[in-house]
């Protein structure tokens, strides 16, 4: 297994594949945060979800996204969306424990961010970062330059992630969550952002 920072990674991309074709793929990359910015040094691998991570992820979804909102992401939906060609579903994981990940869905002319979450005690070590490179490599080899995303109004830290990495708000989205919570919307144009976040 080769290591890559996440800016190598998207080098690997490779651009005569299609998107569906890139989303099948089963590599798996060693992310290897960059330890002068981080507390402590982690191994990271990035690999496409399997089946067998569904559960865990609902998990995640539930307690670290959809605290306190009805419960949208179940086993099941995780499961639908893993088994559709135009979603992609990505992991990262710490040995065998997954500590983070994260679900684009593809249409014709954009992809959404529908989920994205790191462990509490893997944050703020680029993980948020490797993976949102990752999903943003898949588009831009479909040819999508546009991503949206909704997050909720009052989730500042995950403002201030989309922000860091070329997103930008636009606009309200009203009791968008079951009517318990406004969302915001962000978008990001790939096309005018550097190939990499990380960069
Ligand atoms: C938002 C989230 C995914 C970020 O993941 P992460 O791995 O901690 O993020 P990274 O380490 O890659 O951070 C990249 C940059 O984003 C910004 N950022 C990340 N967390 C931040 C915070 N708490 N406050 C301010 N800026 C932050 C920083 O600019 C950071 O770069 P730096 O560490 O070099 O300063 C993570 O906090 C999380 O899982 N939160 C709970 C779930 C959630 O809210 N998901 C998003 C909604 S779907």
């Amino acid at each position: 297994m080769a290591n890559y920072t996440g800016c190598e990674l998207l080098h690997k991309c490779d651009p005569s594949l299609s998107r569906s074709e890139y989303g099948n793929l089963d590599e798996t990359f060693r992310i290897t945060t960059r330890p002068e910015r981080r507390r402590g040094f982690v191994n990271i691998r990035l690999s496409l979800a399997k089946r067998r991570d569904a559960p865990a992820i609902a998990y995640m979804a539930r307690t670290l996204i959809e605290d306190g909102l009805p419960w949208s992401w179940n086993e099941t939906r995780v499961a639908r969306c893993l088994a559709n060609p135009d979603c992609v579903v990505i992991t990262a994981q710490d040995g065998n424990r997954l500590v983070g990940f994260a679900v684009m869905q593809f249409y014709d002319d954009r992809a959404h961010l529908s989920l994205l979450a790191v462990k509490p005690g893997y944050q703020r070590k680029g993980i948020g970062r490797a993976l949102l490179d990752w999903l943003n490599a898949s588009a831009r080899t479909a040819g999508t330059f546009l991503v949206h995303l909704e997050v909720r109004a009052g989730n500042e830290t995950a403002k201030a992630f989309y922000k860091r990495l070329g997103f930008r708000e636009a606009g309200a989205r009203r009791g968008y969550y079951g009517g318990h919570e406004d969302a915001v919307r962000m978008a990001c144009d790939l096309s005018l952002n550097a190939a990499s976040s990380a960069i």
